[in-house]
């Protein structure tokens, strides 16, 4: 099912979780599993486009005709993503950290009889998407995604503008049937002057109507 509109455009997704490591044996992470951004990259590749997929610590195949960039990191996310500029579309489904430890113990981390607890100082990663989304030249569409609990709409709509993006796909998370992990997801589009709810149903699915979405919107 080449699409014409995509056909021959180089598309880069990133997908899955970040891990944010705190000393050898144990890391911070999110429950993204890659199914969404993996689907939207076999989508892509099946209809014509040039995909380069980067994906953070995931289980999952590489879709046919796809570029895979393994990443474990924020940081080494932001890497990939930006080597792999320029590009024509940029879809950002990946839950990246927005936090990673200050500081990252070469040495396990020991509890001792004394301790009765621990803080950790966190610091801000950079955010990917609106980096990406302040260079300008070949990009042609900037797809973000929302992962929101509540007020999703009020939530999407202030990515889209804050970060200066073309498109959000805001999907309901914390609940079964949708979101983070679960084979199926349900996700409202919102762009400026627009918006369309698809219904629940396979990731597989939901990644072919949001690229024909995609595709009209590059036309718009
Ligand atoms: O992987 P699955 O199990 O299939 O689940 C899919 C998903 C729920 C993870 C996916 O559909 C999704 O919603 N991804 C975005 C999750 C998220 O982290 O949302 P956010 O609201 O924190 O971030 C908004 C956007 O900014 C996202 O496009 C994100 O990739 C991007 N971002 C965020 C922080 C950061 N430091 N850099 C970024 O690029």
């Amino acid at each position: 099912v080449v699409d014409s509109r995509l056909q021959g455009l180089r598309v880069l997704i990133s997908a899955g979780p970040t891990y944010e490591d705190l000393d050898p044996v144990r890391y911070i992470g999110n429950r993204s599993s890659g199914k969404m951004g993996f689907a939207l990259a076999a989508a892509a590749a099946a209809r014509g486009a040039q995909v380069v997929l980067v994906a953070g610590p995931v289980q999952l195949a590489t879709p046919d005709g796809v570029e895979r960039v393994n990443v474990r990191s924020a940081a080494q996310m932001r890497q990939a993503v930006l080597s792999a500029l320029p590009a024509d579309i940029y879809i950002g489904a990946a839950a990246v950290s927005d936090y990673t430890p200050r500081v990252v113990s070469d040495q396990k981390l020991k509890k001792t009889a004394q301790t009765t607890g621990m803080t950790l100082e966190l610091v801000r990663t950079p955010d990917i998407l609106a980096e990406v989304a302040e260079q300008t030249g070949a990009l042609k569409l900037v797809v973000g995604f929302a992962a929101e609990t509540h007020d999703v709409e009020k939530y999407a709509r202030g990515k889209l503008t804050a970060k200066r993006l073309d498109l959000v796909i805001a999907n309901r998370v914390g609940m079964a049937g949708s979101g983070f992990e679960s084979d199926d997801n349900a996700a409202t589009a919102y762009w400026a002057d627009g918006e369309r709810e698809f219904a629940s149903t396979s990731k597989q699915q939901l990644a072919g109507q949001l690229l024909e979405l995609i595709g009209q919107r590059l036309d718009a």
